[in-house]
């Protein structure tokens, strides 16, 4: 495993320069966590939630196998999460949500289903990929409806920004994917110009790419798809 990405954990700003700030890609939303889900917090959060660390994942130990490794930025509640680890049971999915409630819901399905190839960071994944994933540590990255952020004035808190793909991009092992989908017409046009611009990715596809099987169809996505909205994939790989 290659750490050298990794900063020190003793990295420190210079005396005098204010930390700069941060612009962070969600707010922390409002949103009562369910007994059903603080239940699953409770019972199994020890075993499926790590701690967020300033240190590179030992995957292999924390999934107790070494496996392929995919990334998934914000999960919402997790129910394509959950359906993509039971149809992919010899990969291992590390997944990052900051959402509460989300993390429960997560944690609910974990149990339900008897998945044992999923672990989830909650925690701005932004982060977690600076302090914990060195480079060439990931097989694929998964970007499901991230928030597409309306407003111009907001559009600075998307996620999927040259800089950040840049990251994602070194964290890939050559031949690891990056699949994004969205909703929203203007952020896939976005994220078509945005990645096709980074030199380390290529497109699989001409433009957008077919759903990949595994991805499912979620309440959410079938209600929009009612409504006659559109929704595309991006899936690029790393040379
Ligand atoms: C619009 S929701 C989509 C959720 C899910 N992927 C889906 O398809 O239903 C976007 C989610 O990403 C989460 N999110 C945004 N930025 C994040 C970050 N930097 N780290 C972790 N989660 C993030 C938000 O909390 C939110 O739950």
């Amino acid at each position: 495993m290659n750490a050298s990405s990794i900063p020190p954990d003793n990295a420190q700003t210079p005396p005098g320069v204010a930390h700069p700030k941060a612009i962070r890609s969600f707010v922390k939303r409002a949103g009562r966590t369910t007994t059903g889900q603080a239940k699953a917090i409770e019972t199994l959060g020890p075993q499926f939630v790590l701690p967020y660390r300033k240190a590179a994942l030992d995957a292999p130990a924390t999934f107790g196998r070494p496996a392929p490794l995919v990334l998934e930025i914000g999960f919402g509640m997790g129910e394509a999460t959950a359906h993509i680890a039971r149809v992919r049971p010899d990969d291992n999915f590390l997944c990052c949500e900051v959402h509460e409630p989300g993390v429960g819901a997560l944690l609910k399905r974990i149990g339900e289903q008897g998945l044992t190839n999923i672990r989830i960071l909650q925690h701005d994944a932004v982060e977690v990929l600076d302090h914990m994933l060195p480079e060439s540590s990931l097989d694929g990255v998964h970007i499901f409806f991230p928030d597409p952020w309306h407003k111009s004035r907001h559009h600075k808190r998307r996620l999927i920004q040259p800089p950040l793909v840049a990251r994602l991009a070194s964290r890939l092992r050559p031949g690891g994917y990056l699949h994004c989908a969205t909703d929203w017409q203007p952020y896939a046009e976005q994220m078509l110009q945005v990645l096709g611009a980074e030199p380390l990715l290529h497109n699989t596809a001409t433009d957008y790419a077919p759903k990949p099987d595994y991805r499912p169809l979620t309440k959410f996505e079938n209600r929009g798809l009612r409504l006659g909205h559109g929704v595309w994939d991006l899936v690029f790989r790393r040379a």
